[in-house]
This record gives C-alpha cells, structure tokens and sequence, in this order.
C-alpha cells in the first residue's frame, strides 16, 4: 500500500481552509482535538497544517521505529524546529548530524554519572531556601513555588553562583523568554513562521537581548577565572571541553547550549513537581508510602516509581517529532516527504496493551519493573533523548523526599487539576492550590 496515513482531507483547493481549521482546532482544543483524530483515524493519522503537514502516532511500535530511525532519514533537528523560535537557531537542540552529536557528547558529562553527585546538596538547599519563603497554612499555586524552585536550582547548576541576590538577578531574563514559551501566542508565532508570515516578535527580541546582555560579559569573565579548572558548574564544564578532534566551543555555541538547558529543563521539572504534588495529595495511600520513605532516608525507590507514574500520565511535554528527508514508510502507509511525525506523548503513555488501567494513577507498577522504552516517552527517545532525564528524576527525587521530611502538604480542591495546554507544554489548570504545614 502507497497511500497516506489516514486523517482530515479535503479537495485541493479546499486544503488551506482545512490546514487553517486543523490549527485553530488545536489553538481552542487542544488535547481533546488529538484524542478525537486518534478515536477516528486510529494509531497513525495525518493533518495537514499550514507549513509543514504532521503525521501523528501513537503505537509503541511505530515509536520505536521512529525513534531508532538513521538521522539522515529522519531529520531530528527539523522533526523539532518550531522550538528554535524560543531556543534559538544555535541551540543543538535544533542541529542535524553530526554537529547534534558533537554538541550533545560534550553536555553529556556534566549532567550524568558522578557529575550529578555534586548537584544533590545544591537542590536539597534551594528546596529548603525555597519553602523557608512559602506561606505556611496558607493557600498558594504549587505550579508557581515550583517554578521558582527549579529555575533557582538550574541557575546554580548552570553557573555555579551561590549569592542570592545573584541567583536571582541571573534568573530574571530567562524567566522572560520561558514566559513567552508557556504563552498562548506561541502556537500562532510558530504556525505565523512556519509560512514566512512571522517577520518580527518584539517581546522574544527583548527576552533575547536580556539574556545576551547577561552572558556575554559572564563567558568573558569566566574565560579569565584562575579557577576555571577546578570548577564543577556547567557553564565552566562547557568553557573547557574539547570534542573529540580537539576544538573548543565557540562562546555563541555555550550561550546557545547554556539557553537551551535552562529552558528545556525548567518548566518540565516544575511541572512534573507540581502534578507530583495534586496527584500524590488525592492519593493518600500513595502519600502515607512517599512520607515514611522520605522519613526513612534510607530509599527511594517508591519515590521514583511515583515520578515515574506521574510523567506516564502527566508528561509536561506533549510531543515531540522527527521530519521525513524523503518518502518513508510506517505502519503500511507512506508518509510523504517534508512532514513532521510526531510521537505523541501523552496518548503514547496512555496505551492500554501496555498498562492495566492506564489512567489510574499507581505508581506500584513500576516498584519492579523499569518503565518500557517506547511505551513511556515522557522523555523522548533515541539519540535525541531527554539529556537532562537524570538530572530532573535526581531533582524530583531530592526536591520531594526534601519537602516532605520538613513539613505537610494539603491540597486546597478535592478534585485534582486538569490539564491544560499553555503554548507547547501541558499545565495543571488551577495550578495546583495547596497549604504547607511546617
Ligand atoms: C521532567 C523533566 C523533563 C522532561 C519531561 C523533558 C522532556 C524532553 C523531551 C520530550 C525532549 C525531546 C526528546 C526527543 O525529541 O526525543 C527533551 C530534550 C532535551 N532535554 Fe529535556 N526534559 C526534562 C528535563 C530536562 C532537563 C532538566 C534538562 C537539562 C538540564 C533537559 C535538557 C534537554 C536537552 C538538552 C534536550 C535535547 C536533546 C537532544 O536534542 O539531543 N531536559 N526533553
């Protein structure tokens, strides 16, 4: 079979209409629009957006073979380039091969192995900074502390600053340009450039200059620290790492790679801490097991199968994609050149061949069993995985067991939140009321 994968068609001189309706459809449904078009056409549906035309799938299967697909078939940087809108054109994030392994080979060591050690007393003492400072008996939107919490841990980790008032004037332009990557506007700008119709977002521009003004001067300076060497944040991991032929990075690649780190790793963290939160406080059987392990000290093995479950059915990111370089063929069909496949992450998550009663929440079946490679893809897959999962699963881990050991969380509703798609990311949609007791 040749034909295209099923979904909305229309006679050709219909087909911008319809590219219009499937992206307003989006912009006012959201998620529920996506769950309809997989309930019609099945697991692999195409749409035909302005731009660029999405294939979207949902069968582990077909995630796998998307996932483990040759680069130079499937264009990672292209499957993901609405993202450099936000990140910017330099980010690896949005680089092909073999420019994206280049870059990703030299993140790697800091955010994995021991390197992760040295950031475990960092979180445990913003967590604790952080609920020094929250409202205690008080209602207050878990959503926001955790933001606040994740961003004051990336900027240390990222930079390697201790004072306070530093932390925070660091943090204030990044928070800028993260606000614009949750905004409503975003999907519009994307869909706007995607057609050559987006020529200038003064707001992003601002947000750009703001963190340029930041890190020039910052990279500079650090060049010239005697203690370069012996220091064990990022941004000097970065000023003295050589890939493999031998070259340093350029100070506009650090400034690229140091932005998408910041961004990619702070509103995913504070949201899956905050969804941790409702789901764990309308679960007290759950909340009774999380609070004598973080009690204990002496595991946390139910705590990580309690991330695990949450970013199964409360994955911060809803998709991610891959981009055909020609003709390819998945699932019996062919997907035409130029399009976008787009693993769907919360329906990939929700696959009931997969889990008994998937959308309940039960961190237990993970207690044995490590989460399936491509039935759980909060994190993406292949070689564009999350490189900063381990980090985020050690900063969910130490930020919980930190929060429970000092004091009581209650949640405000006795309904949990919904979710909600703000720009590109799923939030909960009161952001999570809550009291702290200490
Ligand atoms: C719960 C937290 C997080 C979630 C759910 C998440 C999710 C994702 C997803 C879905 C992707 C795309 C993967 C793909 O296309 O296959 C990604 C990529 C990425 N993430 Fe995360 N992320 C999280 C935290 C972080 C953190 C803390 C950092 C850094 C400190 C980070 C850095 C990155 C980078 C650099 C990439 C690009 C990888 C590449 O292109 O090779 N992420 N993340």
């Amino acid at each position: 079979m040749t034909s295209p994968p099923p979904g909305p068609r229309a006679i050709k001189p219909l087909r911008p209409f319809v590219a219009a309706a499937c992206g307003a459809g989006y912009l006012v449904a959201g998620e529920w629009l996506i769950r309809r078009l997989f309930s019609t056409y099945g697991p692999i549906v195409s749409i035909p957006l302005p731009g660029t035309p999405v294939v979207l799938i949902k069968d582990p299967d077909l995630v796998k073979q998307v996932f483990t697909e040759k680069p130079d078939i499937l264009l990672g940087g292209k499957g993901v380039r609405p993202s450099a809108l936000i990140y910017g054109t330099g980010s690896m994030f949005v680089q092909e091969e073999p420019e994206h392994l280049r870059r990703r080979k030299l993140l790697t060591p800091p955010l994995h192995g021991k390197a992760l050690e040295n950031y475990r007393p960092i979180i445990e003492d913003s967590t604790r900074e952080a609920l020094a400072g929250w409202p205690k008996n008080e209602p207050f939107t878990m959503m926001r502390a955790a933001r606040d919490l994740a961003l004051d841990v990336i900027v240390r980790v990222m930079f390697g600053v201790e004072d306070r008032t530093e932390r925070t004037r660091l943090g204030r332009p990044f928070e800028e340009l993260l606000d614009l990557g949750s905004s409503e506007q975003l999907i519009l700008r994307v869909a706007m450039a995607s057609v050559g119709g987006l020529k200038r977002w003064p707001k992003l521009d601002r947000a750009n200059q703001g963190i340029d003004d930041l890190l020039t001067p910052m990279i500079a300076a650090r060049r010239q620290d005697a203690d370069l060497h012996e220091r064990t944040d990022i941004m000097s991991l970065l000023l003295t790492a050589r890939s493999e032929d031998g070259e340093y990075l350029t100070d506009k690649e650090i400034r690229d790679d140091l932005v998408t780190l910041v961004l990619a790793g702070h509103e995913t963290t504070a949201t899956t801490l905050a969804w941790m939160v409702d789901l764990v406080l309308h679960h007290p059987r759950v909340l009774a097991e999380v609070q004598a392990e973080a009690d204990a000290v002496e595991s946390t093995a139910y705590t990580q199968a309690v991330i695990n479950e949450t970013l199964r059915i409360r994955p911060p990111s809803p998709f991610t994609g891959r981009y055909t370089a020609g003709d390819y063929r998945l699932g019996g069909y062919t997907v035409p050149a130029r399009t976008r496949i787009v693993p769907h992450i919360g329906e990939v998550n929700l696959n009931p061949e997969t889990y008994d009663r998937p959308h309940e929440f039960r961190p237990e079946r993970f207690l044995d069993s490590n989460p399936p490679t491509y039935a759980w893809i909060p994190f993406g897959g292949g070689i564009k995985r999350c490189l900063g999962a381990s980090f985020s699963l050690l900063e969910l881990a130490v930020a919980l067991q930190t929060l429970l050991r000092c004091g009581s969380f209650e949640a405000v509703h006795d309904d949990q939140d919904k979710q909600v798609r703000r720009g590109i990311v799923l939030l909960p949609h009161r952001g999570v009321l809550v009291r702290y007791h200490s």
